[in-house]
């Protein structure tokens, strides 16, 4: 079987070229997943670049996404397949004069199933990445219909048989962990826990994705941002907050940061009053620390 990467390092260069930074932990496991053919479980906090992983794993092989969104409630007939029962009636009312048991074999056809995105990926030719997007709002009974498809790459269809695939598709499992993901889940994928980035990557992430935005700045962005998720807040800034904030200072000409901008632009990076206020008071306690030395 052939593979998607040619090593660790090539992960990382090739993520980079879709603008993913990954760390050391990200690409190993991603390099890991190809060679073993074991789908992926990515947890961590909110933000922090899970999805845009799958997505941009998907951009640098050249493969399409298929991309399964979780919410409670969400049951086989959304993650698998259903039956067009539409189709059908229409069928059974054109053919009302033939043999039954003629008529039934034929609507339970591949012509009137309809594909969700398990099967899907699971028939898909081309090359692909499955993403099963923030599993944990499933309810965990429901997990259960993702054991099939992750250990054995197949579907079992009682009308039609068993799909196996015919190849095998990177999965991304996401989780922002509101609950404990099932044993029977867990055994059968790698697992990744994808936390804020450091100091030296978020602020490379900054540069590579903030048009205009100088070193400094950058710099000064990230070094904050980390300062910040060292208080006690209710909801620390996620990656795509720093973005959000540092883009926002590049629009307002800002190239320095002093408490007074700090002030008046944090609730792009923070999103409760408590969390706001908790900040603005560290920025007027050390204005120092806002800008480091040699800026
Ligand atoms: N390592 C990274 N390299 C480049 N960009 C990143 C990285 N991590 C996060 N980002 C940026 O942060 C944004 C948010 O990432 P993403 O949507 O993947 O977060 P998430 O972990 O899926 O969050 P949630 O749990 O809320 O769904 C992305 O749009 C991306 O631009
Ligand atoms: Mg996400």
């Amino acid at each position: 079987m052939s593979h998607r990467f040619e090593d660790v390092a090539s992960v990382r260069t090739m993520l980079a070229e879709a603008k993913y930074l990954a760390d050391e932990g990200i690409a190993g496991i991603v390099y890991l997943a190809d060679r073993l053919g074991k789908p992926i479980i990515v947890e961590g906090p909110a933000g922090t670049g899970k999805t845009e992983l799958a997505k941009c794993v998907a951009e640098v092989t050249g493969a399409r996404l298929i991309r399964l969104q979780c919410y409670e409630g969400l049951d086989e007939s959304k993650a698998l397949y259903e039956w067009n029962y539409k189709k059908q009636l229409l069928r059974i009312q054109t053919e009302a004069d033939s043999d039954w048991s003629e008529i039934e074999d034929d609507l339970f056809s591949e012509e009137f199933l309809l594909a969700r995105p398990l099967l899907e990926a699971i028939r898909a030719e081309d090359p692909v990445v499955l993403l099963v997007d923030e599993v944990d709002r499933l309810e965990i009974e429901t997990e259960a219909l993702l054991l099939e498809i992750l250990s054995e790459y197949q579907v079992s269809i009682p009308e039609l048989g068993t799909v196996v695939a015919t190849q095998v598709p990177l999965v991304f499992l996401t989780s922002n962990a509101t609950r404990e993901l099932s044993e029977a889940l867990k055994r059968r994928c790698l697992y990744l826990y994808i936390d804020y980035p450091d100091l030296e990557r978020e602020r490379q992430i900054v540069e590579s994705k903030v048009e205009g935005i100088n070193e400094n700045l950058a710099d000064q962005v990230a070094r904050i941002v980390r300062s910040v998720r060292q208080l006690d807040l209710k909801k620390h800034p996620s990656v795509s907050e720093t973005l959000d904030w540092a883009r926002t200072l590049v629009l307002l000409g800002i190239d320095k940061v002093d408490d007074q901008t700090a002030t008046e632009t944090v609730n792009i990076l923070l999103k409760y009053r408590t969390d706001i206020d908790k900040a603005v008071k560290e920025f007027a306690d050390n204005p120092d620390e806002l800008v480091p030395e040699g800026v």
